[in-house]
């Protein structure tokens, strides 16, 4: 551990040790005795040895989580999980500070983000769902049932799907732990998680909190390691009823063939190559801070990332001046610096992978109007860029970047730029910018995306559905519209009289 700043204390405590997973309620090293580093991204240097996981562990923790929900979870009321998962964001809340720094150090997103939106999101998703197990109800249902006349009574009630295995990305981690969890565990299933290798450590911290908030040995398991060692042997566990998975496009079709030997239940959040439209009339003072934030928001890495922006000729000139005099102030500078707002991108892969894409920018024509290459030459900052002279058949138009670059296009009509928004194998989220409510009503409903924001963006909460269209995924997150992929709806039908 060489990092020598003056951390909060359970921070510093998790990172005393090398960091294990939790299989069947016990922190323990891997099998094989294997470890490999975490990296902080905005110096290089380790932060702390991780065990590194192998199907060995993993058949641990899928025994360990199929035992659970044959015993002690099974047998808690829905009142008792509830009460569990309020714990759990209390605990979280009481640890934000361990939580929001330790995200910034493996990630290299800015403390000050981590502390206002991953962590209040984290707790919020657990007192949401903390609400659910109570509500999850089934139905009496009125049968004919004409080739077995009669009487009957027919209800359905909803059942846990069983052993879920969570496989997460390295963007948001502690708040992919949540979307995953909360509602996993709401339903009464039990979990194996396998968090990113880039970013191990929130998500061990939670594993020490969860014993505490009462949460039974074995329903939730964390193994950590790689996606080819640990994932792909989560996927391809017999053990296993369910993948969820948030991820890259790519191995997202991998899950989806290795899941095929048992038929598991698949659902994916997946990338996205999101376009934000700002129209004629739009309120600039909004849309351009708002288009900025929309891209350059945790380094352009996310999912929902609006990295297509799409603006009218009347109001273009203006807009690429406004959103390139942000980026050229926004402050990057190491993610424990609280006047931060962009930190470095997670890893050296990451860095090399974005800077592909701008010499491929380069080479095909584009523009650069901020920004552009690399930010210092230590750590993995790379400088929030605008590109113009656009068009569809570029890399940096078509494929999903993660990173803080933007491509504008000029439109002229509604129905273009309907069509431009749409022309990708992408469909996760999309921005509108107008002040005429029956124009941001009908694109909305134009747009092939799963959360459509007007005059804003990003608006995340518990409650929303939220998932793709096309390739950015299967199934939907949050609300009650997750439910319909962590239960099983279980028919029963009775004669009476
Ligand atoms: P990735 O999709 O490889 O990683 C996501 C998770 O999947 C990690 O936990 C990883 O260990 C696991 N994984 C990898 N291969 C696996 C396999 N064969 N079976 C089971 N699990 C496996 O993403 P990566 O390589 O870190 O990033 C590459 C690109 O993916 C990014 O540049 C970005 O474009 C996209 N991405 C999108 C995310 C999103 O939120 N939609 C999140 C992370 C990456
Ligand atoms: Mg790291």
């Amino acid at each position: 551990m060489t990092v020598s700043l003056h951390l909060p204390q359970g921070a510093q405590r998790l990172l005393n040790a090398p960091v294990t997973h939790l299989i069947g309620g016990v922190h323990v090293a891997s099998e094989s005795g294997a470890t490999f580093p975490t990296i902080n991204p905005s110096t290089t240097d380790v932060l702390a040895q991780v065990a590194d996981g192998t199907a060995e562990d993993v058949d641990l923790a899928v025994a360990a989580a199929r035992r659970a929900i044959a015993g002690p979870w099974k047998d808690l009321t829905p009142g008792e999980r509830s009460k569990i998962l309020w714990r759990i964001a209390d605990l979280i809340e009481q640890h934000a500070e361990d939580f929001a720094v330790l995200e910034a150090l493996d990630t290299g997103k800015s403390v000050t983000m981590a502390r206002l939106v991953d962590v209040p999101l984290v707790v919020e998703w657990f007192r949401y769902f903390a609400g659910w197990p109570t509500k999850l109800v089934g139905e009496s249902i009125p049968v004919t049932a004409p080739a077995s006349p009669g009487k009957y009574l027919a209800y359905t009630c909803r059942e846990p799907v069983g052993v879920v295995g969570a496989i997460i990305a390295w963007n948001f981690p502690l708040l992919l732990v949540s979307w995953k969890l909360a509602p996993a565990l709401a339903a009464g299933n039990t979990v194996v998680l396998k968090p990113a290798e880039q970013t191990p450590l929130t998500a061990a911290l939670f594993g020490q909190l969860i014993q505490e908030a009462g949460i039974p040995d074995g329903v939730v398991n964390i193994v950590q390691g790689t996606g080819e060692s640990v994932g792909a042997a989560l996927v391809a566990h017999p053990g296993v009823d369910k993948i969820s998975f948030t991820g890259s496009t790519e191995v997202g079709k991998l899950i989806v063939h290795a899941s095929a030997d048992n038929l598991k239940k698949v659902t994916l959040e997946l990338g996205g190559k999101s376009p934000n439209i700002i129209f004629a009339d739009a309120d600039l003072e909004a849309a351009i801070p708002g288009a900025a934030n929309a891209i350059f928001f945790n380094q352009g890495e996310a999912c929902t990332a609006a990295s297509r922006l799409f603006v009218h000729a009347d109001v273009y000139d203006q807009v690429v001046a406004g959103i390139a005099k942000i980026a050229r102030h926004i402050k990057i500078g190491d993610s424990l610096d609280p006047d931060a707002l962009i930190g470095p991108v997670v890893s050296s892969e990451q860095l090399d992978r974005v800077l592909g894409y701008l010499k491929a920018a380069e080479e095909e024509g584009a523009r650069v109007v901020a920004g552009g290459g690399r930010h210092g030459d230590t750590g993995y900052f790379v400088e929030p860029t605008i590109l113009v002279d656009t068009r569809p058949g570029m890399k940096v138009v078509d494929e999903e970047i993660f990173g803080p670059v933007l491509t504008v296009q000029r439109f002229e009509t509604t129905e273009e730029v309907i069509e431009a928004a749409n022309d990708t194998s992408y469909g996760l989220a999309a921005g509108i910018w107008t002040q005429d409510l029956s124009l941001a009503h009908k694109v909305a409903a134009e747009l092939r995306a799963g959360s459509v924001w007007v005059n804003s963006y990003n608006v995340l909460d518990p409650a929303l559905p939220f998932g793709g269209y096309k390739q950015s995924g299967w199934g939907r997150e949050h609300g009650a519209a997750v439910f319909d992929s962590y239960t099983e709806t279980k028919t029963v039908v009775v004669p009476h009289q």
